[in-house]
């Protein structure tokens, strides 16, 4: 792949590029039949997911339900072939529906899962799994009492480079996983906000909407179980009352040490880090600097921006992105450095930069579609259509939940939390990944 720039700058020693065989696994599988397929919560989340939802030649999205009227509408106008419903309980029993996903705000996570479960209904629900640990509990037991598939949506750690990156550190090529670190600055206070979305004990705040990616992707890199944690959460925007920061100390069961940080305040923001990162943010700096102004001054119509992004809406191509070549910018999930005793690891444009012993950087270009929504699909349908294991289940969901709870009960209480519902990565998951290097 041709590049206008050189990135990592031209100090280092050469690149080394592929030719790297592209992977087996994601895209590789066969679709004997489509899965209908059921959508809860047609928001922005969703508005982000619907292109994968569209491209995946195994899934049928024949329904979408959402309080929203006019959501509803759209919803209609762009899939004319699907019903639509003003509830999640006339979605749940439409008989024709194998399985939903469940993109509503995050206190319908739990009552949305249980609900579907009892219909039958197989289950994707998105980050974060539930409130508390109460509610993840209750949602794993109905789905095993249905005898439903229940799957964490928990997206970054699905990608394909985390995967990648799991596999060269499981195969031993660079030494044992020494530590791994992300930190990510956004934009995420900026964007527009539903009441609940601002409140805490509704699900609101950045540990618990973004906590969970960085979350269970340190759990796939280090092999899923976390041992304890110290975490700060931060609060410092008076139109927000929110936390839109976190710090954490994570420590693995053998003592490995990772941290993770989120700033979502928009001063600066990781995707300036990469020459292509520009054009990948939500807002420019003059458009953060009015956002701001209208929060303190509370003028901005949010309802509306809201609304904007959602299906249809004037700002859905920000979260729209139907590129198959989609290229990495540090945003949301941040920038991820991974290090092992003989070299480190960190996503590169379309792929993986690894650093090794005699001073080389190779990078290992990813299939199309690697970064994108597709792996949580893809999980979904093998786990339905094929009968294979889900991996990203209800346990594991709980499990990332747990470290996100830590952090903030560590905040309050400035201590060190001992994790107690921590499971480990199946030693099967991604079986069929070669190791790329
Ligand atoms: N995986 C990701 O990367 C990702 C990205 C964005 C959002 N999300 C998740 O998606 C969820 C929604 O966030 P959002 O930003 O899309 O918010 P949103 O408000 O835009 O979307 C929620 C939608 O659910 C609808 N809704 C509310 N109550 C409902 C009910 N009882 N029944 C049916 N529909 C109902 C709303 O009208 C709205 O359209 C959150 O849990 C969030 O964490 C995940």
């Amino acid at each position: 792949m041709a590049r206008s720039k050189p990135d990592p700058p031209s100090a280092n020693p050469p690149i080394e590029r592929g030719p790297v065989p592209l992977p087996r696994g994601p895209n590789a599988t066969a679709h004997p039949r489509p899965l209908k397929l059921g959508l809860i919560g047609i928001g922005v989340g969703a508005a982000e997911v619907l292109p994968a939802m569209e491209s995946h030649e195994g899934i049928d999205l024949v329904a979408g339900a959402d309080v929203n009227d006019e959501v509803r509408e759209r919803f209609k106008a762009r899939y004319p072939g699907a019903r639509t419903y003003d509830s999640a309980d006339k979605l749940v029993a439409d008989p024709d529906i194998e399985a939903v996903w469940i993109a509503t705000p995050n206190r319908f996570h739990a009552p949305h899962t249980i609900l579907a479960a009892e219909h039958g209904k197989h289950v994707v629900v998105e980050k974060p799994m539930g409130l508390n640990i109460q509610q993840a509990e209750q949602m794993v037991a109905a789905a095993d009492k249905y005898g439903v598939k229940l799957l964490a949506g928990h997206t970054r750690s699905f990608t394909l480079p985390i995967r990648m990156m799991r596999k060269i550190i499981t195969s031993g090529k660079l030494g044992k996983l020494c530590a791994a670190h992300i930190w990510s600055y956004s934009d995420w206070m900026l964007r527009p906000r539903t009441p609940d979305e601002l409140d805490l004990s509704q699900g609101g705040g950045i540990p618990y909407r973004q906590g969970p990616h960085q979350i269970d992707t340190i759990r796939v890199l280090g092999g899923g179980k976390l041992r304890s944690v110290r975490g700060m959460t931060g609060q410092w925007m008076e139109a927000r009352p929110i936390p839109g920061y976190y710090s954490a100390y994570l420590e693995f069961e053998d003592g490995t040490p990772c941290t993770i940080m989120h700033n979502s305040y928009g001063y600066f923001v990781g995707a300036e880090l990469v020459p292509w990162g520009e054009s990948k943010q939500h807002y420019d700096v003059q458009k953060r600097v009015e956002i701001r102004r209208s929060l303190r001054t509370g003028t901005r119509n949010e309802a509306q921006d809201k609304q904007d992004m959602r299906i249809g809406g004037s700002m859905e191509h920000v979260v729209r992105d139907r590129s198959d070549r989609r290229a990495w910018v540090p945003e949301d999930m941040g920038m991820l450095v991974v290090s092992c005793e003989r070299g480190d690891i960190r996503h590169s444009k379309f792929g993986l930069y690894v650093y090794d012993d005699e001073g080389g950087i190779r990078d290992i270009e990813l299939s199309e579609g690697a970064m994108g929504r597709r792996a949580e699909l893809d999980e979904l349908y093998n786990a339905i259509v094929l009968d294979k294991p889900v991996f990203h289940d209800g346990r594991w969901g709980m499990a990332t939940l747990e470290v996100c709870l830590a952090i903030m009960e560590s905040a309050r209480e400035r201590r060190e939390i001992m994790l107690t519902h921590q499971i480990a990565v199946p030693a099967d998951y991604d079986a069929d990944l070669d190791v790329p290097i």
